[in-house]
């Protein structure tokens, strides 16, 4: 496994280094996401520690993030994706997606999943597209 990943842009730098993360930060962003309301921080320190997690930081600060839940071999579940409001529209966004989509640990994947309520022009730079026979997919949802 790649053992850090980072991607620098100026004073912005993309990174998988775990140690960097500042849950505090995450935490605050994610309760201003949409799917992510009443998601406390126990949860968050939870999966963080089973992902593969993509930090945006200006400086120490963190200002973004984006999750990948994978086997490293065949399938990935992009998650968790967000840009602090102040920092938006400026390109960190596809950044992240071009980073997350570069990393080495993440080639040759024969499945790359998300769901997005409103950011399919987003993915869609990025090859991603509605599901070609939803009839075939099932879930488990529990809320
Ligand atoms: C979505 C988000 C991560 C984009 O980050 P960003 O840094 O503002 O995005 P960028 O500046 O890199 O540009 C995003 C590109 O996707 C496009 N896009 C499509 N749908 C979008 C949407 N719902 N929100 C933002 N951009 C969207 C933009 O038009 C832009 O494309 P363009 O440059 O070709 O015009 C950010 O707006 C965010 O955190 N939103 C709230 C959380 C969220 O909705 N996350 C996605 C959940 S699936």
């Amino acid at each position: 496994m790649t053992a850090i990943y980072e991607s620098t842009h100026g004073n912005l730098t993309i990174s998988t280094d775990p140690s960097r993360l500042d849950l505090d930060a995450m935490y605050e962003m994610l309760t201003r996401a949409y799917w992510a309301k009443g998601r406390t921080k126990e949860v968050i320190a939870r999966y963080v520690q089973f992902s593969l997690v993509f930090g945006v930081y200006e400086g120490t600060r963190q200002i973004g993030l984006a999750r990948v839940v994978t086997d490293y071999t065949t399938f990935a579940w992009l998650c968790d994706v967000f840009v602090h409001e102040d920092y938006r529209g400026k390109g960190i966004g596809k950044w992240l997606m071009e980073s997350i989509l570069s990393h080495p640990d993440l080639q040759g994947l024969r499945r790359f999943l998300l769901a997005t309520s409103d950011a399919h022009g987003l993915y869609s730079q990025y090859g991603f597209q509605a599901l070609k026979e939803p009839e075939k997919w099932m879930e488990k949802f529990n809320g």
